[in-house]
């Protein structure tokens, strides 16, 4: 059975199957509304319900408390429909990015190497061509394991929206993962099939003007940032100064460094910073490294230490949730408005 879901303020109308969510259905049918985590813990996309039945799913009591659910909010990453269902969703649509509907893919993977500590790089070619924005994430279909069921994870898109048929991740394992530890570091291989959807989320780099962008990324959190750097210089679609905070406890932790240099050193908007926290100059010299190549301390130290001010700025926060707080703080004190400040928090749940 379908239902008609209608999306207030902008009055839009979307049909769901009764087994749908009315997340997947308005994002597959182009309509964003907001989301995140996309499976009932964030509480991105809660929305208030006007008008009609639904079955509340898996929502988390924490993300939607029995207040909320009795002054009729949902979670439209969980509910789904059981008539004719009315919402009011905060859209907050920024004009300059474009919704690109979210569609179901196969893939093979071409590449899966390791680039750092407990950090492979995944490429798939998909069987056709995605639009997305140099940002955003992708869902993929673990299959089951033994007795398990199929589950879904996601991964941020590493490569620029211009490669159209390849997309690039970057994964870290997290042990006992049933994405990472129980599939990618386990069991999946180059030359295998992949089932994937997308793409999700408003983690987006904004180039409709020329404000100094700070990208700071804590371990596989520099994937999006990856594409925002990429989509920025290599495509010219950015005109304003990019700087990419890298942080890694040591030099292990790090990738692509030599890649990173390669566009600082062709693109004079771009400035590149990896950042050791856990590494001394003397510990780089003493390997043959050049200890110069590097900053030392915490993201957020060497932010401190690299600007007095950031007015004026935009923020973009990728990584561990812990991290991510840190540097909106750094941000913050260097006078960067929460509303220019953009996060994506990567949970450990892979
Ligand atoms: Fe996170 Fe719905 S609760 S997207």
């Amino acid at each position: 059975t379908k239902y008609t879901i209608t999306v207030e303020p902008v009055g839009r109308e979307v049909q769901c199957d009764e087994d749908q969510t009315i997340l997947d259905a308005c994002l597959r049918a182009g309509v964003w509304l907001p989301h995140s985590c996309t499976h009932g813990t964030c509480a991105t996309c809660k929305v208030d319900k006007l008008d009609g039945e639904v079955d509340l799913g898996e929502a988390s009591s924490f993300a939607l408390m029995d207040f909320e659910r009795d002054e009729g909010k949902l979670l439209t990453c969980c509910a789904k429909p059981r008539e004719d269902v009315t919402i009011e969703a905060d859209l907050d649509v920024d004009e300059d990015i474009e919704v690109h509907p979210v569609e179901d893919y196969t893939g093979t993977v071409v590449v899966l190497e390791d680039i750092a500590e407990a950090t492979k790089r995944l490429v798939v070619e998909l069987d056709r061509e995605i639009g997305f924005n140099a940002g955003q994430y992708m869902k993929f279909s673990v299959p089951a394991g033994d007795g398990g069921e199929e589950v879904d994870r996601t991964w941020s898109i590493g490569s620029p929206p211009g490669e159209t048929t390849r997309l690039e991740f970057h994964i870290r394992n997290v042990p006992g993962g049933r994405g990472t530890d129980g599939w990618v570091f386990a069991t999946l291989a180059e030359g295998d099939q992949v089932r994937l959807s997308g793409p999700y989320g408003r983690f987006v780099l904004k180039t409709g003007d020329d404000r100094h962008a700070i990208l700071v990324g804590g371990g596989t959190g520099v994937a999006p940032l990856k594409s925002m750097v990429r989509h920025g210089l290599e495509a010219g679609e950015y005109e304003g100064e990019i700087t990419l905070y890298a942080g890694g406890r040591t030099r292990a932790h790090l990738y692509d460094v030599a890649a990173f240099r390669e566009l600082e050193e062709e693109y004079e908007q771009f400035t590149y910073r990896p950042c050791l926290s856990d590494e001394t100059p003397e510990e780089v010299a003493a390997d043959g490294d050049d200890p110069d190549g590097y900053a030392y301390g915490l993201v957020t130290e060497v932010i401190e230490a690299d600007h007095e001010r950031l007015g004026g700025c935009r923020g973009y926060l990728c990584g561990p949730p812990p991290m991510v707080d840190a540097a909106l703080k750094t941000l913050m004190s260097r006078r960067l408005f929460p509303r220019d400040i953009f996060r994506e928090d990567f949970f450990d749940e892979s």
